[in-house]
Order: structure tokens, then C-alpha cells, then sequence
């Protein structure tokens, strides 16, 4: 799919379909004016039978309008002129696309793109839009033995009269593309079964991404090098299995040579049973998911190497298996971290926090301006936010800010949580330095509390995602979201222009 930007007169753009907007009570947006006229007045007789009305979401196809080249029209309901704000545009966008889907057009052409939004600046719609077609035609196939066939448009033009605003439309499009590839390369990753998508398929897929971008490089340690380390934690989580566990760093060089790097790190259990605490039958397919954190770090990272950030990022990704065996580790074992702090296992389906806690600790040797660690970590996160907001922890308050400022700027919310000292009691074990659950009551808190004690070094926050980053479930809608990859490359857009300022 590629976006182009033209100045095209709407009547005379050839397309196999052209969007137009229309506001409520009937109201025609200038290009939709124009088709009207070229039309004799086609537009306004339709709207005059009620089909559509210019509600927000609605959509209506025409065939072969006259006085115009474009083989189809597609009318898009944009509600209120005065209030369109993000949410509703996003929902138009949403609604376009899933009538473009019905139909056979290869290329189209909206007018849609110059539109002004409450709140957002002038790229802004251009942005969504390109975001919003990239993820929506996305199909997880690799799995089928004939992918099924679903017409893709080629060319996406945006079209709008005034030249001058082109260079910030296309740009805003090609931001918008990025983030909606990279959160496909997140989706395809978390899609995949456990059998295929094991510690080693991860850590290959990060190898790759460094052959696919050269300001990319990729270092994986296996387990004897975790081993020497010490990454007792890390290590244990894999004990009952045979897949290798693995730690992968990918090192995406966009700054300057001597810029510290920003680090985000993802749980990256490529398959969770819960291990000797077994979880239920019923819960355990969604566990093919429990490394999305791990799969967003790799979208991320494909989406700033695409847009050429220009800022030093790592993605960290802990990977490893847990599964129940004669070699598995036991409830009530007591391991040593990396950070030498020992933990007791009281529940080996706590499995998230004691890989990311090893990662947390290795990376403190590359001095990092902020970390931010991305899992889906506890079911108490999708009791308390639902899927519409990634539970939010921070030690630092500006970093708090920025991460939740980016996401509501890139539409990928996340909400801050309290991480006071209050809930660390809970953690408390009769022989080690901590036990690896806080039990049943504020779960979501007391897991960020145990990742808290192994990021004392910098500024640091952790996004519980198990609620945001795939969507579980009956097979019609379930699958990988892509989410927070919108939310993070947002965040470390912005790092990239406080930086140069
Ligand atoms: N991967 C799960 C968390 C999870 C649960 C993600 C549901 C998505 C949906 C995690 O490893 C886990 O099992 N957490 C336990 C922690 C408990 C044993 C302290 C949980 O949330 O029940
Ligand atoms: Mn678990
Ligand atoms: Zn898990």
C-alpha cells in the first residue's frame, strides 16, 4: 500500500473510488460540493431520501455518478462540522475502510485528509488515516494453507486542493504508515502459535530486523551466557522446558555516537501454562499472546529504523517458556536474581516479572535516559482498565507524563497506577528477599512493586498490557492488536525533538 498526496480536482480524479465527506443535516464538504455540481445536484437528491444523513460511521457506495471519472462515489457521514473531533474521525476512518472492503477498488482517493480536527494539528488526519489503512487490511495467513483473498488497495491518494500543505500531509502519512507496519509486525509475531513462535523464532525475527535495516544491530544470549551472568531468574522461568530461553538486544543507532539510549524491554514468554501452578484448560490458549510485550518492542523498533528516528534506542526482549516438567522449577523454590536479590517462587504462573527482572538488571550497564518495560503481566490489569487502556506504572513523574501524553496523541491510551510503598509488604517472604506474588488483591500493583525493586537505577516505567495487546476469545475477533506500539514510537518521537531542542 503507498500514499500519494495530489491537488487533483475531485470531478476529475481518476479513481476506482473517491470518499467524500459529509457533515450532519446535510451538509456537503467542499469536495463533495464540487461532485454535487458535476453530478446535477445527485448528492443532495440522495441526501434528500434519508439514506444517509452525515451521521458519524454512516457510509454510502454510488456507482458510476455522472459528470465525474472516479468509477465509484463513497459518501462518509462526518457528524457535527463544528465538533469533529479524534475520536470521532478515527471511527469515520474505521467506517471508510470497512466499506472499501466490501468493494473490489484497488486504488482510491479520499478527501478526507485536509479536514480540521478539535485538538490536533494539520497532519494529523493524513496520519490516522494511513495508520488506520495499513492495520485494517492486515490478515494473519501464515498459518492457512491458502491465504485467504482479501483485495488490498495499491495506492492510497489524498487529495486536497491547497499545494502548500502537501509536503506536512505526505510526511503525516508516512509517520501514520510506519506505525500501522509496525504494529502489523507486532501482530504477526503475537499471532503465531506457540509450537512456531518459540524463544528462538523471536530471537530470529530480531536478527532479521537488523538484515532489513542497517542502522540495526542485533545481539542474542543464549543460556549459557545468561548462565555465567548469573540470570538465575530469567533461567528458571525456561527449567521445564526445552526450548532455550533467550535474551535479545537490539540496538537501533538513529542519534549521535555518544547519545545515551532510551530502552524499552518486553516479556517475551512464548507460551504461558503456568508451569507446576498449571493454569485452568479454559485460559490457557490466550497464553499464545503472552509475548506481545516482546512483540511490541520489535514493531516499535521496526517503525522508528522505517521513519529513521533519529535517537538511540534498545529493544530488549526476554524470552522463554514456561511449561510444566520433571525439570520445571517448584512452587516455594528459591532462586537468586541477577541483581543478587533472591526470590521465593510461591507461584511458578508468576512467570513474567522474573524474566523481566533479570532484563531490567542487564541493561542497567548501557546507562539508559529512560526504561520502559511493556508485558502482559496480570489478569488484574484487564480487571481493573478492560482492553481500552494499558495500566501505566512509573517511578518517575515526567516520564508518567510523557508515556501518557503519548498515548493519548497517538490514540493507545495507557492510565497511571499508584506504585506506593504501602503495597510492597505484600511481596514480603518468610526465607528470601521477596516472594514473586503479592496474592490475589492488587495484583497489576504488586507485580509493577516487584519489577520497582530492580529499577532503582533509572527512570523507569512498566506498561501492563494483558488487557491492551491482543483481544481474546471467539474466533471472529480474536487476534494481536498491535498494540502499544503507537503509544511507544509516539513517546520516543517526542524524546527525539526534546532532544535536539
Ligand atoms: N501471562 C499471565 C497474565 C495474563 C493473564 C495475561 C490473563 C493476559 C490474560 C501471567 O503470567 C500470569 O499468569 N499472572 C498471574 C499472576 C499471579 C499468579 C500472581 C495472574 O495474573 O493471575
Ligand atoms: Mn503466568
Ligand atoms: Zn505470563
Amino acid at each position: 500500500m503507498r500514499f500519494a498526496v495530489n491537488a487533483a480536482n475531485p470531478v476529475k480524479a481518476r479513481t476506482h473510488c473517491l470518499i467524500l465527506g459529509v457533515f450532519a443535516g446535510n451538509r456537503l464538504s467542499p469536495p463533495a460540493e464540487d461532485v454535487n455540481t458535476a453530478s446535477d445536484g445527485l448528492i443532495s437528491r440522495i441526501l434528500k431520501r434519508g439514506d444517509i444523513t452525515g451521521k458519524a460511521g454512516q457510509t454510502l457506495l454510488l456507482h458510476d455518478v455522472s459528470g465525474i471519472r472516479s468509477q465509484r462515489v463513497l459518501l462518509a457521514g462526518l457528524g457535527d462540522a463544528e465538533s469533529l473531533d479524534a475520536a470521532r474521525f478515527s471511527l469515520v476512518i474505521r467506517a471508510v475502510v470497512s466499506a472499501i472492503k466490501a468493494t473490489n477498488a484497488e486504488n482510491v482517493t479520499l478527501c478526507l485528509g485536509g479536514l480540521e480536527v478539535r485538538g490536533r494539528g494539520e497532519g494529523w488526519p493524513a496520519r490516522r488515516i494511513a495508520e488506520t489503512f495499513v492495520a485494517s487490511f492486515y490478515a494473519f495467513d501464515a498459518m492457512r494453507e491458502k491465504p485467504a483473498k482479501t483485495l488490498t488497495p495499491g495506492i492510497v491518494t489524498l487529495n486536497l486542493p491547497e499545494r502548500a500543505r502537501h509536503p506536512a500531509l505526505a510526511g503525516a502519512a508516512s509517520i501514520g504508515a510506519a506505525i500501522g507496519a509496525g504494529m502489523n509486525r507486532a501482530r504477526d509475531l503475537g499471532n503465531h502459535p506457540g509450537n512456531i513462535c518459540t524463544p528462538t523464532f523471536m530471537a530470529d525475527a530480531c536478527l532479521a530486523l537488523a538484515d532489513e535495516f542497517p542502522a540495526v544491530k542485533t545481539d542474542v544470549l543464549n543460556e549459557d551466557e545468561m548462565q555465567d551472568l548469573g540470570m538465575g531468574a530469567l533461567l528458571s522461568v525456561g527449567n521445564g522446558s526445552v526450548e532455550p530461553s533467550k535474551l535479545v538486544v537490539m540496538h537501533y543507532n538513529g542519534g549521535n555516537d555518544d547519545a545515551a539510549p532510551h530502552i524499552i524491554v518486553g516479556k517475551g514468554i512464548s507460551f504461558d501454562t503456568g508451569g507446576i501452578s498449571l493454569k485452568p484448560a479454559g485460559s490457557m490458549p490466550d497464553m499464545i499472546y503472552d509475548m506481545c510485550g516482546a512483540a511490541s518492542v520489535l514493531g516499535t523498533i521496526a517503525a522508528i529504523a522505517t521513519m529513521e528516528l533519529n535517537l538511540n534506542v534498545l529493544g530488549v526482549i526476554a524470552a522463554a517458556e514456561n511449561m510444566p516438567s520433571g525439570t520445571a522449577t517448584r512452587p516455594g523454590d528459591i532462586i537468586t536474581s541477577l541483581s543478587g536479590q533472591t526470590i521465593e517462587i510461591l507461584n511458578t504462573d508468576a512467570e513474567g516479572r522474573l524474566v523481566l527482572c533479570d532484563a531490567l538488571t542487564y541493561i542497567d550497564r548501557f546507562k539508559p535516559v529512560t526504561v520502559v518495560d511493556i508485558a502482559t503481566l496480570t489478569g488484574a490489569a484487564v480487571v481493573a482498565l478492560g482492553s481500552h487502556a494499558t495500566a501505566l506504572y512509573a517511578n518517575d513523574d515526567a516520564l508518567a507524563e510523557g508515556l501518557h501524553a503519548a498515548g493519548e496523541a497517538a490514540q493507545d491510551r495507557a492510565w497511571r497506577m499508584p506504585l506506593w510503598d504501602d503495597y510492597q509488604v505484600q511481596l514480603k517472604s518468610a526465607f528470601a528477599d521477596m516472594s514473586n506474588t503479592g496474592g490475589r488483591a492488587a495484583g497489576s500493583i504488586t507485580a509493577a512493586c516487584f519489577l520497582s525493586r530492580f529499577t532503582r537505577e533509572y527512570r523507569w516505567a512498566h506498561l501492563d498490557v494483558a488487557g491492551t495487546a491482543y483481544r481474546g476469545g471467539s474466533a471472529q475477533q480474536k487476534g494481536a492488536t498491535g498494540r502499544p506500539v503507537p503509544l511507544l514510537t509516539q513517546y520516543l518521537m517526542d524524546q527525539a525533538v526534546m532532544q535536539k531542542a
